[in-house]
């Protein structure tokens, strides 16, 4: 969408957009809107969106492992709970000017915006329930600050429901985290797990503070914490259950700065193949996250084409 077309949606200068929101009031839609404000809010919505519509077909792979038909049908409710959080998310920008079926379903697989995290495949049980304990904690804390501090009213009033179903998944992983962990093979098999994917979740909160460009999420409320506090947020949540289960992590609270640390060479090199962080070679420059980022990882093109194979094989088109 170019800042033109922006333009003519979106028909507020700053300064209204700015004297509403000083007036304790929210966005209910594009009359409410500058051109910075559409663009800002279009993309993260598009993040959040494309996440949670990412993490379906991620959870269908690892979900054919359930250990039992129950345990199957946890997941499928969570990957229908994520699809739903999806649809929240695109409708949205269909409001906000989007054409729904060219961003979903005719947009090329590197395109989509979802955390690299769920390019790495989850290959067993185990993965898909650390990825509920992790990656929905993530979720769960990202989408907790947009609930509390977004200016639009809409997105803000749809992530009640959200925020309650997130709980539900990060519970689940917790759950069998603990049931896992009773037993010396299950802790491995965690601890292994969790090797690959806490550090990926790390890195899920985006650039540190210092490096951030895009200022208009805090400036205009579509979000409270920054980055960093994001990501303490994640390991307030995450770093004491681990221990609590005896699962190591490379993160502690350190007392006196009241703060949590990271532990090892952060950002740092990943072995996506072998899904094994290359500690070794110590910390890498940000510039060369971006650079995996941008490329993508091995499951993109899989998962979203899984997404888009409906709408590309049938002459059928969603309702008008
Ligand atoms: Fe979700
Ligand atoms: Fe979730």
């Amino acid at each position: 969408m170019s800042y033109i077309e922006a333009h003519e949606l979106a028909p507020w200068t700053e300064a209204e957009v700015q004297a509403h929101l000083a007036a304790g009031k929210l966005v209910e839609g594009l009359r409410h809107m500058s051109p910075k404000y559409l663009e800002g809010m279009r993309r993260i919505l598009t993040v959040s969106a494309d996440t949670e519509l990412v993490s379906a077909p991620s959870y269908l792979l690892a979900a054919q492992h359930a250990p039992a038909l129950n345990n199957f049908g946890s997941a499928m409710s969570i990957i229908q709970d994520e699809l739903a959080h999806a649809h929240i998310g695109y409708r949205l920008l269909g409001d906000l000017g989007v054409d729904m079926d060219e961003l979903i379903y005719e947009r090329p697989a590197k395109q989509f915006k979802y955390p690299y995290a769920f390019d790495v495949p989850l290959n067993s049980w185990v993965e898909l329930v650390c990825a509920n304990a992790l990656y929905d904690q993530a979720g769960f804390v990202l989408l907790s600050d947009v609930y509390q501090s977004s200016t639009f009213g809409p997105w803000k009033r749809a992530l009640a429901k959200v925020d309650k179903e997130e709980t539900f998944h990060l519970r689940h992983g917790r759950t069998w985290l603990k049931k896992l962990t009773k037993d010396p093979d299950g802790t491995a098999e965690v601890q292994r797990a969790v090797d690959w994917m806490f550090i990926l979740t790390l890195e899920w909160f985006g650039l540190p503070d210092e490096l951030k460009k895009h200022s208009e999420q805090l400036d205009y409320g579509f979000k409270g914490k920054t980055n960093d506090e994001l990501r303490q947020a994640w390991m307030t949540a995450v770093v004491p259950f681990m221990d609590e289960i005896g699962i190591e992590v490379p993160a502690h609270y350190d007392a006196e700065a009241g703060s949590y640390v990271i532990d090892c060479p952060f950002p740092a090199r990943f072995d996506e193949e072998k899904r094994e962080w290359l500690l070794d070679g110590g910390p890498i420059g940000w510039d060369d996250v971006l650079a995996r980022w941008r490329a993508r990882g091995p499951m993109n093109q899989t998962y979203v084409r899984t997404l888009q194979r409906g709408y590309q094989t049938t002459s059928l088109r969603r309702a008008a």
